[in-house]
């Protein structure tokens, strides 16, 4: 795929190629890269979306955060997010929809593949079903997860309950400020939430990576708003 800063290593079938994405600028060169199975012929969840380079970028500058955390990442599709919160030492659930199989099976691979032991949970927003019982996220991550405005609703329903899950939890999240924008505020005031911050996703990108990603893609860490309880 042409976005984010992977580069296209591999192809192991018709539409599948592996690609490489790394992490870390120091003198020795980076300090890991992570790989990913992407499947052009999918519309969604098969391949690095921008949103996915820029909130995977942000984890890892911010790794000091994230040392040893329980994290979930939602909508996660190909992953690169939360594996690069596994390779940092964090304890990582990577969910999408309990019903797309093929999504699930390519997230447990690209776990394999980069010799992490995610979890790999089917989680649809909205569901009550056992797996979201079991998950006591202290970061809940998800890139490009608002993208249908009538999927937000559930998207809030199942965050706000994992933060109420685990006292402190933050949900962060990269998304394309597009017409949604009044509908997540609406939806974050109906739901108990606030953003505490807000950034321009291109403001914490290396110009390397930068210059390989277009949209306007806006990272935010949405909280429980415990003075509204
Ligand atoms: C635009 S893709 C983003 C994938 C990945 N996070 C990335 O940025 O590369 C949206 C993801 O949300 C998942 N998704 C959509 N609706 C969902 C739902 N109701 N419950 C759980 N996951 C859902 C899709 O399967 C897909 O993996």
């Amino acid at each position: 795929m042409a976005d984010g800063d992977g580069e296209p290593v591999g192809r192991t079938a018709s539409m599948t190629t592996v690609s490489r994405h790394f992490f870390g600028d120091g003198p020795d060169g980076p300090a890991f890269s992570i790989s990913i199975i992407e499947n052009m012929k999918e519309e969604y969840g098969l391949f690095v979306w921008p949103c996915s380079v820029v909130l995977a970028e942000y984890v890892w500058q911010q790794r000091s955060r994230f040392a040893g955390a329980n994290v979930v990442e939602l909508g996660a599709g190909t992953s690169l997010p939360g594996l690069v919160a596994a390779r940092l030492g964090c304890d990582v659930t990577l969910t999408d929809d309990a019903g797309r199989l093929e999504v699930l099976d390519n997230m447990k691979q690209v776990s394999q593949l980069n010799n992490l032991s995610c979890k790999v949970v089917g989680l649809s927003w909205g569901v009550w079903d056992e797996s979201i019982f079991s998950l006591f996220p202290q970061f809940i991550l998800g890139a490009d997860v608002l993208y249908e405005t009538s999927a937000f609703d559930d998207l809030f329903a199942t965050v706000s309950f994992l933060l109420q899950n685990f006292p402190g939890s933050v949900f962060i999240t990269t998304y394309h400020n597009r017409s949604g924008h009044h509908l997540i505020e609406f939806l974050m005031v109906k739901w108990g939430l606030k953003c505490r911050k807000l950034l321009d996703g291109f403001s914490i990108m290396p110009s390397s990576k930068a210059s390989k990603i277009s949209g306007n893609i806006q990272l935010a860490e949405i909280v429980l708003n415990v003075d509204k309880a």
